[in-house]
């Protein structure tokens, strides 16, 4: 293991596994890794592109050729495609809807992960990765690793906060619980890993969740 950092936290939609992440690595003072970013980013693409989804070999090999540029500020997270700046388009509701259509294709998934081994290793002195196959597939060996849950029905008040009175009930429903079946389809992140350590988030506020994230880093941090 090196002298960098990782921290992985993996959880679904509307965990509070983003702002967590965020304000831990401003804590410390690290980089943030949004990996679901990327795969909305790719899903971007994917949508410009035109091309038909079923045609799988065709989309691996756009993505392949797409420049994918990521900031790690937890203070100000951006992401770019080819030099076009997305970080407020990939969070529109279309990009939410269609991603899992990208992030299930396993090539455009080998891609990213790759992409995102990358980041962690030019990590200068410790990374923040969120996610859902992070703590299992991406990064098994962080130095911590958090699997982020709560009940569905406070991620769903959650998401309808953030999104405010332009969403529909029914939309927030469709943005965490049916994204939570498609993500299950290709990711198993509802159920901690061994050596994982589970936080659940339902009753607490995110300066309680930091706090516990942060001690645990903490405790790490002594034992490195
Ligand atoms: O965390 P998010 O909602 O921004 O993630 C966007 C999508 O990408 C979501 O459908 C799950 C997928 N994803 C994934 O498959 N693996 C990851 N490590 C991160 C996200």
């Amino acid at each position: 293991m090196s002298n960098v950092v990782v921290v992985a936290i993996d959880g679904p939609s509307g965990s509070g596994k983003s702002s967590t992440s965020r304000a831990v690595a401003e804590h410390f003072g690290w980089a943030y890794l949004d990996t679901g970013a990327m795969y909305r980013a790719m899903a971007w693409a994917w949508l410009e592109s035109g091309l038909p989804i079923e045609q799988a070999d065709a989309v691996a090999a756009m993505v392949r050729n797409v420049r994918l540029e990521v900031g790690t500020d937890p203070a100000a997270p951006t992401i770019h495609v080819d030099g076009t700046d997305v970080t407020a388009t990939i969070r529109e509701p279309r990009i939410s809807t269609e991603v899992s259509k990208v992030s299930s294709i396993q090539q455009v998934r080998d891609d990213l992960i790759a992409r995102q081994r990358a980041a962690i290793a030019a990590a200068p002195d410790g990374i923040v990765v969120e996610g859902r196959d992070i703590t299992t597939v991406v990064a098994p060996d962080a130095d911590l690793r958090i699997l982020l849950v709560a009940d569905p029905r406070a991620r769903v008040a959650r998401r309808a906060a953030e999104l405010g009175e332009a969403a529909t009930g029914a939309e927030v429903t469709d943005q965490v619980i049916r994204r939570d079946r498609d993500d299950s389809k290709v990711t198993t992140f509802t159920e901690a890993a061994e050596g994982v350590t589970v936080i659940d988030s339902t009753h607490d506020d995110l300066p309680t969740v930091v706090a516990r994230v942060v001690d645990l880093v903490e405790q790490v941090l002594v034992e490195k």
